[in-house]
């Protein structure tokens, strides 16, 4: 699979550097005299690197924080709290101008093409739009072309920029979303489910799409799915969030191949085996339930009301993400970051 072809491991300084992202959205009562009640807390202390040129997939169930964690890095969310560095910049007090030119540098590509997409536009003008707020990337002149030659990178008919969305399929209209990303020349690209809402026979075709273009352009990479599956082929490293907390990190082979947090063990376990012996050998652990609300989370680990290993510390300390004590020892896959009190690896 081309997918999995030219991966990098850079070693330079982060492109990105989020610290205890936060961002709670406020729940109120009262028509009138609205007062605050509670907090959903969506994000809750999220922090992580992406280096350039890699690509970070970030995993978790529906409601776990993922686009909300995407919507913060592009600036469509004010974080409640924390930190999101863009090279030297702390993007929280950067002046507006300097903060819109930075903006251009980080792109996004949302979940679903059929409505991310204005209806009333043209093509041209949809993948045309980011240069009418930054025109000093491309010229008056010069955008048509532009906008001709972002349809034939992402392998549309340049012919077609005078029709609208709905005269495209969900996989074409998704690859009209990601010219649209691409416009600005971006170096950072936020994918937020960028396949979920396809059928499963293009799902391949995007996401090989975005692997060719993210070595074409040199682009890094945030890959949001609530599926393991999905960003094995491209990711470098996985980040595994629940309940607005990333619980496991790490590249993709500690994360696939020596899982140490129960929520990973159980996603994938979830994930089908190609190979018919080793399901039948392999237990399936079943997660039940659904995720908690995040106006409520769990005291201590958050997981523990789902989680067949929980005992009482774990309802009363919340476990770090951090190098778990039995593997600070162990050399290899197994020692990576897990927030769990009884991380193991079978
Ligand atoms: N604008 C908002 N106002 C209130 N709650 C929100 C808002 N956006 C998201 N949430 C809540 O935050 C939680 C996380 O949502 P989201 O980031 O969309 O998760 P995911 O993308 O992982 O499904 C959910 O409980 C969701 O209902
Ligand atoms: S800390 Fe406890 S409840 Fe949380 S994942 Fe580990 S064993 Fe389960
Ligand atoms: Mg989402």
């Amino acid at each position: 699979m081309p997918a999995t072809s030219g991966r990098r491991r850079s070693v330079a300084e982060p492109i990105l550097q989020v610290r205890n992202l936060v961002k709670h959205f406020p729940l109120t009562q009262g028509a009138l005299f609205r007062r605050q009640v509670g907090a959903v807390r969506a994000v809750d202390g999220v922090s992580f690197d992406l280096r350039p040129g890699e690509t970070l997939g970030v995993v978790g169930e529906s409601g776990c924080g993922k686009s909300t964690v995407a919507r913060l890095l592009v600036g469509l969310e004010r974080p409640t709290a924390g930190e999101i560095r863009y090279r030297d910049d702390d993007l929280s007090r950067l002046s507006r101008r300097a903060l819109r030119a930075v903006r251009r540098n980080i792109q996004m590509v949302f979940q679903d093409p059929y409505t991310s997409l204005n209806p009333r536009m043209t093509v041209g003008d949809i993948v045309g739009e980011p240069f009418e707020i930054h025109p000093e990337v491309a010229p008056k002149g010069e955008r048509r072309r532009r906008v001709r030659e972002l349809l034939d990178v992402v392998g549309l008919n340049p012919e077609y920029v005078n029709r609208y969305p709905h005269q495209f399929s969900g996989g074409q209209r998704q690859r009209i979303g990601i010219a649209r990303a691409l416009a600005l020349k971006p170096e950072i690209i936020i994918c937020d489910e960028p396949v979920s809402a396809l059928d499963v026979s293009v799902r391949a075709q995007v996401i090989n799409l975005m692997a060719r273009l993210r070595g074409e352009f040199g682009l890094s990479c945030v890959f949001i799915a609530h599926d393991l599956s999905v960003v094995r082929h491209i990711s470098d490293r996985v980040a595994v969030m629940y309940l607005g907390k990333i619980v496991e990190i790490g590249s993709d082979r500690e994360i696939y191949e020596h899982p140490t947090h129960p929520y990973t063990q159980a996603l994938l376990s979830a994930v089908p085996v190609p190979d018919p012996e080793a399901a039948r050998r392999g237990e399936r652990i079943i997660l039940r339930g659904d995720v908690p609300s995040p106006a409520d989370p769990p005291t201590g680990c958050r997981f523990r009301t789902r989680c067949w290993k929980a005992t009482e510390i774990c309802a009363t300390a919340p476990p770090p993400l951090a190098v778990p004590l039995a593997f600070a020892d162990a050399t290899g896959a197994r020692r990576h970051e897990s927030a769990c009190h009884y991380a193991t690896s079978e």
